[in-house]
């Protein structure tokens, strides 16, 4: 069925690693980490069954790089800090393999968004510039979530702290860190590393005026906004060489601004893909829950599409495509060169072979709890009841 889907199901190549198609797996973070941030045999069991269902790429979860620095966002969220976690990861980046497809682990910095739990006692949270974000940690709110965390105390909404400005030597220092942890994420066996810049964490934090009032040289235009960002993927580059993938994830929105959209639009897409021309970057990734749903009244481009042209960059695009025919869409109008997919993926590990065969996916509804806490074997599938596949 290949004709069908001829965009979809071509290879693609990013730094010489070249992937089977044009699907991806989109970062989705579970929690399901041991408390000390070390991947477990269950998450082993589940990058390899969405390996197996036949994505070109898999980009895993946020993970922290950095024990310094106030950079664990969530608890039971996944380090890539200490030996335990390194060899943990080897084990996931092997099973990914073992099933033909490439993997990247996404790197981030929680900054003022991170769990009050995850802060040392008197550790301050940090940002661009001195807010203190209204949202609140995105566990699902139910007393059964706070149970099976363990958790005691203000539940089940739990709100963030104040945070501070970071100082440009700490900037040079978190950037050191993404690098580290890069490096190690290439010891553990993967294909490179996904720079978390996107869903309202620390990198975003400089890239959105509505957290960045900075008046140095990182704060002010585009190009002063990415700076940051751009600072951690060349540190990345000089630690893990040309011939691994570095992809750098941007967004409007964040989790705590879901309806958050970039002030001036599309051209501020412009703006932003113009800064990121000739950075050490293989590919943009556009976050989103809605691709083609820019947020900008004056123009009907997809935001995907204008970092693309402005950058010059590839681009791997995600939000809301859940069927074969929408994959195909993306790609052909030139809104990116891969899909990504997460929800359909998560729910259906064999999403890849099911749009490949012509068979309609249902996006079912999503339930944040089933994430954390399967109530079945998650090595097999998503435990909602699939009305008898027909195929
Ligand atoms: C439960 C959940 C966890 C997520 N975790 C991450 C993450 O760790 N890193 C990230 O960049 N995006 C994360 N996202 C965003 C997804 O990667 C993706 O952008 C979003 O689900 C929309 O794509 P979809 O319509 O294909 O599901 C998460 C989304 C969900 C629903």
């Amino acid at each position: 069925m290949t004709e069908a889907l001829p965009h979809v199901f071509a290879p693609l190549t990013l730094a010489g690693h070249t992937m089977r198609n044009r699907i991806a797996m989109a970062p989705l973070t579970r929690q399901v980490a041991e408390p000390d941030g070390s991947p477990t045999d269950e998450m082993v069991a589940y990058y390899a069954r969405r390996a197996r269902g036949g994505c070109g790429l898999i980009i895993t979860e946020g993970t922290y790089q950095s024990d310094s620095h106030a950079c664990r966002a969530y608890l039971s969220q996944p380090g890539i800090v200490t030996e335990k976690q390194v060899a943990g990861w080897a084990r996931i980046a092997d099973a990914i393999h073992a099933h033909g497809a490439k993997a990247i682990l996404q790197l981030m910095h929680g900054g003022r968004v991170v769990d009050p739990h995850c802060l040392a006692p008197g550790q301050q949270a940090v940002s661009a510039s001195d807010t203190h974000s209204q949202g609140w940690v995105l566990y699902s709110d139910t007393n059964y979530e706070a149970e099976i965390r363990g958790i005691t105390g203000p539940w089940p909404k739990v709100t963030f702290n104040p945070a501070r400005a970071l100082t440009v030597a700490e900037i040079h220092a978190i950037a050191d860190g993404f690098a580290e942890g890069a490096a190690r994420a290439v010891a553990a066996g993967f294909d490179g590393v996904e720079i978390h810049g996107a869903n309202g964490y620390l990198l975003y934090q400089f890239i959105h005026t509505s957290t960045n009032f900075r008046t140095d040289a990182f704060g002010g235009s585009a190009a002063n906004r990415v700076r940051f960002a751009r600072l951690v993927c060349e540190k990345v580059r000089a630690a893990i060489g040309k011939d691994k993938i570095i992809t750098l994830r941007l967004s409007q929105d964040g989790v705590d601004d879901f309806g958050g959209a970039w002030a001036g639009g599309v051209a501020t897409a412009r703006e932003i893909g113009a800064a990121l021309k000739g950075a050490e970057i293989d590919a943009l990734h556009w976050s989103s829950f809605n691709y083609a749903d820019n947020r900008d009244p004056a123009s009907g481009v997809p935001m995907p599409t204008a970092l693309r042209e402005a950058s010059g960059l590839p681009m791997i695009v995600n939000g809301g495509i859940a069927q074969g025919a929408e994959a195909e869409a993306a790609i052909a109008s030139g809104a990116g060169d891969m899909v990504a997919v997460g929800r359909p993926i998560f729910a259906n590990p064999d999403w890849p072979q099911m749009v490949r065969s012509g068979h309609p996916v249902d996006l079912m509804p999503f339930d944040r709890k089933y994430v954390i806490k399967p109530p079945l074997d998650y090595s097999y599938a998503y435990p909602a009841d699939y009305a008898a596949p027909a195929w």
